[in-house]
C-alpha cells in the first residue's frame, strides 16, 4: 500500500467520523411530560409518540405524571435543567402553566403542547399546540345525535372527562351548542368519569339507579370512548340494550368502540388523531433548523365513525399495533 492510499483511506476515516460526530450532535433530545395512562387513547398516542420518535432517530424522554399536574410542573424542570432541545407537554388541567413555561422559555427551551390546551394570556410561552378543535368534536357528537332522534323527546346522560381539562370544558361546549335548539334533547345528569373506564362505568351505575333503572335514559353521550365502554358493562349488567334500548355517542375512535359498534352496543364515535407527536416533531425540526415558526395551532381532522364501517376499522386499528 503507497502512503498516498494511506493518506486517503486515514482521511475518508477522519470524514466519516466527522460526519457520526456531526449526526450524533444533530440528534435531537425532546422530554415529553405525558399525563398517564387513564384510557386506550392516552396509551395509543404514548406508542405512536414512540414510534414516529424512532422513525425520526430522535431521542425521546417521556415522563408519565400520573395525572398529576404537579408531577408534570417536575418533569418538565427536570428536562429544563437536563437541556433538552424541546419539551412536549399534554396538560392535565388548562390552568397553572404560566410559571413553569416562562421557566422553559428564559432557558429558550421550545414547548408543544400536545392533544389539550392551555388557559394562559401569553401566548409567546409556547411555540405552537398540535390539538384537534375539541369543542368541534362535541358538536358533532350533538348534531348527530339530534339528527338520529329527530322529533322525539330524548333524555341525555353525560360523562363528562377530568375537570378543568381542556376536553372536557370543551366538548361539553360544543355539544350544549349543537342540542340548544332542539328542545326535545335535555341533558338530566353530567358528571365526571375522569376519562376512565372504572370511573365511566360507576358514574353510569349512580345514573341508571336515579333514572328508573336506566328506563328514562335515551341517550349517553361520553368524552371519550372508554368512560362508554365502562357505560356500556353498566347498561348491560341493569338488563337493557346499549346501542338499541339507549344511543350511545362517544369520542376517540379507538379499536374496542369498534368493536362494540360492530357488534350494535355503540352507535358512533368522532375520531382524535393519536398521533400529535409526529407533526410535533416536524415542526421542532424545521425550528431548530432555520429558525421556521409554525401556526401557533396545529388542528388534526375530527371524523365521524358509524357502525357501517366498524368491523373493517376494528381490524385495520387493530393491525397498526398501538
Ligand atoms: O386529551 C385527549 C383526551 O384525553 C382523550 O379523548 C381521552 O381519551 C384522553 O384521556
Amino acid at each position: 500500500m503507497t502512503l498516498r492510499t494511506l493518506l486517503a483511506g486515514a482521511s475518508l476515516l477522519a470524514c466519516l467520523l466527522g460526519a457520526g460526530a456531526a449526526a450524533a450532535e444533530d440528534k435531537l433530545t425532546i422530554g415529553f411530560s405525558q399525563i398517564g395512562s387513564e384510557s386506550g387513547w392516552r396509551a395509543a398516542e404514548t406508542s405512536v409518540s414512540k414510534i414516529e420518535a424512532e422513525k425520526r432517530g430522535i431521542d425521546l424522554k417521556i415522563a408519565d405524571a400520573q395525572q398529576k399536574q404537579e408531577n408534570q410542573i417536575k418533569a418538565i424542570r427536570n428536562f429544563i435543567a437536563q437541556g433538552v432541545d424541546a419539551i412536549f407537554v399534554a396538560p392535565v388541567v388548562a390552568t397553572g402553566w404560566d410559571d413553569v413555561l416562562a421557566e422553559a422559555k428564559d432557558a429558550e427551551i421550545p414547548v408543544v403542547l400536545l392533544d389539550r390546551t392551555i388557559d394562559t394570556k401569553d401566548d409567546s410561552l409556547y411555540l405552537t399546540a398540535v390539538t384537534s378543535d375539541t369543542v368541534h368534536e362535541g358538536a358533532v357528537a350533538g348534531e348527530w345525535l339530534a339528527k338520529t332522534v329527530g322529533d322525539k323527546p330524548c333524555n341525555i346522560v353525560e360523562l363528562q372527562g377530568t375537570v378543568g381539562s381542556s376536553p372536557a370544558i370543551n366538548r361539553k361546549k360544543g355539544f350544549d351548542e349543537a342540542i340548544a335548539s332542539h328542545a326535545n334533547l335535555k341533558i338530566i345528569r353530567s358528571q365526571t368519569g375522569d376519562f376512565t373506564r372504572t370511573k365511566g362505568k360507576e358514574v353510569m351505575e349512580s345514573f341508571i339507579k336515579a333514572e328508573n333503572g336506566g328506563k328514562n335514559i335515551c341517550a349517553v353521550y361520553a368524552h371519550n370512548d372508554d368512560m362508554q365502554i365502562g357505560a356500556i358493562q353498566a347498561i348491560k349488567e341493569a338488563g337493557l340494550k346499549p346501542g338499541t334500548d339507549i344511543l350511545m355517542v362517544s369520542i376517540d375512535a379507538v379499536p374496542d368502540i369498534f368493536k362494540a359498534m360492530s357488534e350494535g352496543e355503540a352507535n358512533a364515535t368522532v375520531e382524535l388523531t393519536p398521533n400529535m407527536a409526529g407533526p410535533a416533531f416536524d415542526v421542532i425540526a424545521a425550528y431548530k433548523k432555520d429558525g421556521t415558526m409554525p401556526p401557533k395551532w396545529i388542528q388534526t381532522e375530527s371524523r365521524l365513525y358509524l357502525p357501517d364501517t366498524a368491523k373493517e376499522e376494528y381490524e385495520r386499528r387493530k393491525g397498526l399495533g398501538y
